[in-house]
C-alpha cells in the first residue's frame, strides 16, 4: 500500500513539474552558440571530471556522465531557487540560461566513461539486494522500481549507476538538510525523503558501494 501510494504521488508531481518547466522554457528562445557551450562544459569538467565521471577532491564531485537530462535540469533549477542547498552550485547555476541548462544536460547525457570506482567492496551483495528488493520491514521500496533495474534512471528519476559512493552516502544521510529546502515550493525531493530516512547507516553504505560499481 505504502509503496504504490509513493509511486502514485511521484507520477503526479513528475508530470506537473515537467509541464511547468516546458512552459517556462518556451518563453525564451535565445540560441546557445557552440563556443559558449564548449566553454561551459570545460568549466563543469574542472570539477566533475574530464569525462564527467566525477572527481574526488576535498569533496566528492558527483558523476554527471549519462545522467538523465530532465533530472539534471531540475537540479540546476533547484540550486538556483535554493530548494537544494549548495553554495558552489548556486554560483555556477544562477548565470545559466534555460537553453544553456538544456544543452549542457544533453551533452553530459551522451558521455559514458567507466565508473570512477574507489568504493567499499565488502557488502556488494547486500547492496544489490537492497537495490533490487528494498527492505520491506522498514518500508523501503526497491530502488529499482523508480531508478530502473540497470540504475540508469528515466526522465526525472536520476541515474545512479557509477555514481561516487561517498557522494551517494552524503546525499542520503543529509537529505533533510540539503533537498526540498523551500517548504512553500515542494519538489520531487519529497519522493526520496522517507526512503532516505528509513535506511540505516550500514544499509546506505552497502547500497552506495553497489551503485558505484555499476557501468
Ligand atoms: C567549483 C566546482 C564545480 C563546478 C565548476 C561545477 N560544479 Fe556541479 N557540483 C559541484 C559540487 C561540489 C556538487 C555536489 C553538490 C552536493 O553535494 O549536493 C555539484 C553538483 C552538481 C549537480 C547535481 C548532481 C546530482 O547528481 O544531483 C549538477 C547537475 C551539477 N553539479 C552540474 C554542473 C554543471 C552543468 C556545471 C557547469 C556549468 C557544474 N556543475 C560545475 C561542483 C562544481
Ligand atoms: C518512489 C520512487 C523512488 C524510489 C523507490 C527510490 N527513489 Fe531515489 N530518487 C527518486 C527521485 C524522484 C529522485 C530525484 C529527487 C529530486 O529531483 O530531488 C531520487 C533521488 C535519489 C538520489 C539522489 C541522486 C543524486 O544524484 O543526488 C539518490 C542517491 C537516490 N535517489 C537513491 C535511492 C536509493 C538507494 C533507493 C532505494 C533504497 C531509492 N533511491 C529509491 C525516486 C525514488
Amino acid at each position: 500500500m505504502r509503496i504504490s501510494s509513493a509511486l502514485f504521488s511521484a507520477m503526479i508531481c513528475l508530470s506537473a513539474c515537467a509541464t511547468s518547466h516546458a512552459q517556462e522554457r518556451s518563453k525564451d528562445k535565445a540560441e546557445v552558440s557552440q563556443a559558449a557551450l564548449k566553454g561551459k562544459i570545460d568549466y563543469c569538467k574542472t570539477c566533475h571530471g574530464l569525462q564527467g565521471q566525477g572527481f574526488r577532491g576535498s569533496y566528492p564531485m558527483p558523476r554527471l556522465a549519462g545522467q538523465q537530462p530532465e533530472y539534471l535540469v531540475n537540479q540546476l533549477q533547484a540550486f538556483i531557487e535554493r530548494r537544494r542547498n549548495n553554495p558552489v552550485m548556486f554560483n555556477v547555476a544562477h548565470v545559466l540560461t534555460p537553453q544553456m541548462e538544456k544543452a549542457l544536460a544533453e551533452q553530459f547525457n551522451h558521455l559514458d566513461p567507466k565508473p570512477l570506482g574507489g568504493g567499499p567492496k565488502e557488502n556488494l551483495t547486500e547492496g544489490k539486494d537492497i537495490y533490487l528488493k528494498g527492505i520491506p520491514k522498514s518500508d523501503v521500496p526497491p530502488c529499482a522500481s523508480c531508478h530502473g533495474d540497470d540504475a540508469k534512471g528515466r526522465d526525472a528519476f536520476p541515474r545512479l549507476a557509477g555514481q561516487l559512493h561517498d557522494y551517494v552516502y552524503k546525499k542520503l544521510t543529509n537529505w533533510d538538510k540539503e533537498r526540498g529546502q523551500d517548504k512553500n515550493n515542494p519538489d520531487n525531493s519529497a519522493i526520496m525523503q522517507p526512503i532516505a530516512h528509513n535506511l540505516t547507516d550500514a544499509q546506505i553504505r552497502a547500497v552506495a558501494g553497489y551503485l558505484s560499481t555499476i557501468e
